[in-house]
């Protein structure tokens, strides 16, 4: 029998990861196949007539798990009764930008989202900020949803782990199947980590299949660091069907669950594991059971990946403190 249909918000619709967003979505990807949606979409007023075009086209798709389209500029309007908020409308940073710079610029847009989901969203709402800088927008959305439970409130990172996965197949000569857990800890930034130091490569460990700490150091990690901005050099614009791929990844594995035997990464409220202080939202090794993340427990952490794991967390801290500072939690 098929499920109930789950309201699923979308922010930003008529921005590039709306559009490679949505129609996944629609045809199933994002909830599976027995689960129909309904979509609401989120837009400023000048970008509501973008957002109905998207509408038309995903009607001429006949998605047999579309079960409609609703379109608003109204913040309340969108998260009444939500239960899967995907928070991606804010603005992306352009060449010579570091994410930093958003802080101001889009940090405003999530204090009165966050109100909304508070006053409107189903009991079992959950929340992915993608929308830049998106560890601190989450921040700043939970902050204003006190009645909200705080694991509800994520930010992606997994477009950074699918990032790092390619390039450790790449250098290993494996497919991305054979390798799991890798770790992105920290905030979606130039200062993220990605570890492999408990990562396997066909069973064996990735840094001694590696074994190479120059490239490690010099060449894997900022790759992968430095992706989102290497994007928008070579695009002219930031990275969209790998976000909305890797959006679609981190609530399809919230919801229906991690495969055994691995791992993978997402922004939570720390509750002080890894010596990350509790309330900010740093990416961790994390699984999903039953419909929630858990972080992964009791990995030994060297002190090559303890200075850069320090390193990201300090940057959280003083992005935390910059939007205390300018009244948005
Ligand atoms: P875009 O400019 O193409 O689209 C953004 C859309 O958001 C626009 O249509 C705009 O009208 C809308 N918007 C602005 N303010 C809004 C508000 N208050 N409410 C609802 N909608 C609003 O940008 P994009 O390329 O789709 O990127 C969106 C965001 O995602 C950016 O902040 C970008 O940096 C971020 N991003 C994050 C990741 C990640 O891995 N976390 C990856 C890629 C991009
Ligand atoms: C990305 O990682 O591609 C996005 O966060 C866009 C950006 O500003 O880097």
């Amino acid at each position: 029998m098929a499920n109930a249909p789950v309201t699923v918000t979308v922010t930003g619709a008529a921005g590039q990861i709306g559009y490679a967003l949505l129609f996944r979505v629609a045809s199933g990807q994002l909830l599976g196949p027995d689960t129909p949606v309904k979509l609401r979409l989120l837009e400023i007023p000048q970008a509501v007539k973008a957002a109905e075009g998207t509408a038309m086209e995903l009607d001429d798709c006949a998605f047999p798990l579309l079960r409609g389209i609703d379109i608003t500029d109204d913040v309340n309007q969108a998260f009444e009764g939500v239960n899967v908020g995907l928070l991606v409308g804010a603005r992306p940073r352009t060449k010579g930008m570091e994410r930093g710079d958003l802080l101001e610029a889009n940090g405003g847009i999530f204090g009165p989202q966050g109100a909304a989901i508070n006053a409107g969203a189903a009991d079992d709402v959950r929340v992915l900020v993608v929308g830049n800088p998106a560890n601190t927008n989450a921040l700043i959305a939970k902050a204003h949803a006190p009645d909200v439970p705080a694991d509800r409130f994520t930010a992606m990172t997994r477009l950074d782990h699918n990032r790092a996965l390619s390039q450790l197949a790449a250098k290993t000569g494996v497919g991305v199947a054979d390798i799991t857990k890798l770790t992105i800890w920290g905030n979606h930034s130039a200062t993220q980590y990605p570890d492999i130091f408990h990562a396997e490569v066909a069973g064996k460990n990735a840094a001694e299949v590696v074994n190479d700490e120059a490239w490690l150091a010099d060449t894997f990690i900022p790759t992968v660091a430095k992706r989102g901005a290497a994007i928008i050099e070579a695009r002219g614009a930031s990275s969209a069907a790998s976000a909305a791929n890797a959006a679609i990844d981190h609530v399809r594995d919230w919801v229906l669950g991690t495969p055994q035997g691995d791992w993978t990464s997402a922004g939570l409220v720390s509750d002080g594991s890894y010596g990350v202080p509790e309330g900010l939202v740093s990416s961790f090794p994390v699984v999903s059971r039953g419909g929630a993340w858990e972080i992964v427990q009791g990995l030994q952490i060297n002190d090559f990946s303890r200075q850069r794991i320090d390193a990201s967390v300090q940057e959280l801290v003083e992005e935390r403190d910059a939007v205390s500072s300018l009244g948005l939690i």
